[in-house]
């Protein structure tokens, strides 16, 4: 691509934009920020590090979107983060008001853009993306799957004393305390989860992953986790730029799929140089089913609190 532009330089997005460039996913990398100086300051330091790493993607930084024009992706990270004790729902109503006035500036400057959204509470944002965009469902796709699923992997490869990269997994629904990690598609190196752990140990990692956001808030205390969400959101940037046609969980806006109408949620999906090329719709048991449904239910509640 000739550029890629992230929105939003803290800890996300300044991440994101230093994968992105270390990946040369893009000749030209867009550090947008409402902060004076600091996607200017930060966009120059990792420039400098282009010699030392061995990138020759331009990373710039800026307080508006005119160097943002023409961008054919955007990786939206504008927004307040959790602090302890807070849900990802508590950042509403802040975070309406500023994906709201990002999406109207891409509207303006790159219309026909594909957007990864990462603000939270990420199903809501991404719907927030999509209605003032006016855009296709193939262009506007939210991270927080990958996120969820990197998570449930490490904690199993930890616990299993293998390499992380032999196990499969996937975790569906909202980004929020309704997110279903799918045990039933579990597998490592092939092998059903359920043959190497007892299902008592599952449970305790799927807790875990449920959990995985606010586990590292608590750590943190002024911010929330950003090395493993930037991944999360560059992987999907990968699949669209290098038409990988990977199959993601991302959070895409359902029009029939799995019952389902008229909402954002995480599903199986495949992520090519279309954006969202596929909804894939899996088999699930009653269980995984209707924590979906209830999952869904709690992203819809979310939603109908959105005034646009
Ligand atoms: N989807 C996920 O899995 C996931 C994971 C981690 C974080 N998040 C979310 O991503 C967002 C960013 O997290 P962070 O840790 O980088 O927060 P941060 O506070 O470090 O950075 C947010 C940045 O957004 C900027 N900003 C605010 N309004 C803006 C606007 N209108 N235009 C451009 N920039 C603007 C701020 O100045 C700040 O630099 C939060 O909402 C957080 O909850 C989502």
């Amino acid at each position: 691509m000739n550029k890629i532009t992230v929105v939003g330089a803290g800890n996300v997005g300044a991440t994101a934009a230093q994968r992105v460039a270390e990946k040369e996913l893009a000749r030209e990398v867009v550090l947008v920020d409402i902060v004076e100086g600091v996607p200017q300051g930060k966009g120059l330091d990792q420039w400098e590090s282009a010699p030392i790493e061995g990138f020759d993607s331009r990373v710039i930084g800026s307080n508006g979107y005119a160097e943002a024009a023409g961008s054919e992706l955007f990786i939206v990270t504008a927004g307040i983060a959790r602090k302890p004790g807070m849900s990802r729902e508590d950042l509403l109503r802040t975070n309406v008001d500023i994906v709201k006035s990002v999406a109207s500036e891409i509207k303006k400057c790159s219309p026909k853009a594909f957007v990864i959204v990462v603000s939270n509470p990420l199903d809501t944002m991404c719907y927030v993306m999509r209605e003032v965009l006016g855009a296709p469902r193939e262009r506007v796709i939210g991270m927080a799957g990958v996120l969820d699923t990197a998570r449930y992997r490490s904690f199993l490869a930890m616990a299993l004393d293998v390499s992380v990269e032999d196990i499969q997994a996937m975790v569906l629904g909202g980004h929020g305390d309704t997110m279903v990690p799918l045990v039933s598609y579990t597998t490592v190196a092939g092998i059903p989860i359920t043959q190497l752990m007892s299902a008592e140990e599952i449970d305790k990692h799927v807790v875990r992953a449920r959990n995985g956001g606010a586990e590292i808030v608590a750590f943190l205390k002024t911010g929330s986790a950003y090395y493993a969400p930037s991944s999360g959101a560059v992987q999907m940037a990968e699949a669209i730029v290098k038409d990988k046609k990977r199959i993601l969980p991302c959070s895409a806006w359902l029009q029939g799929e799995y019952g389902l109408k008229d909402v954002y949620l995480g599903v199986p999906c495949k992520i090519g140089a279309g954006g969202l090329e596929k909804i894939i719709e899996i088999e699930m048991n009653p269980t995984e089913k209707a924590a979906l449904m209830k999952s869904a239910d709690a992203v819809r509640e979310t939603i109908a609190q959105v005034q646009l």
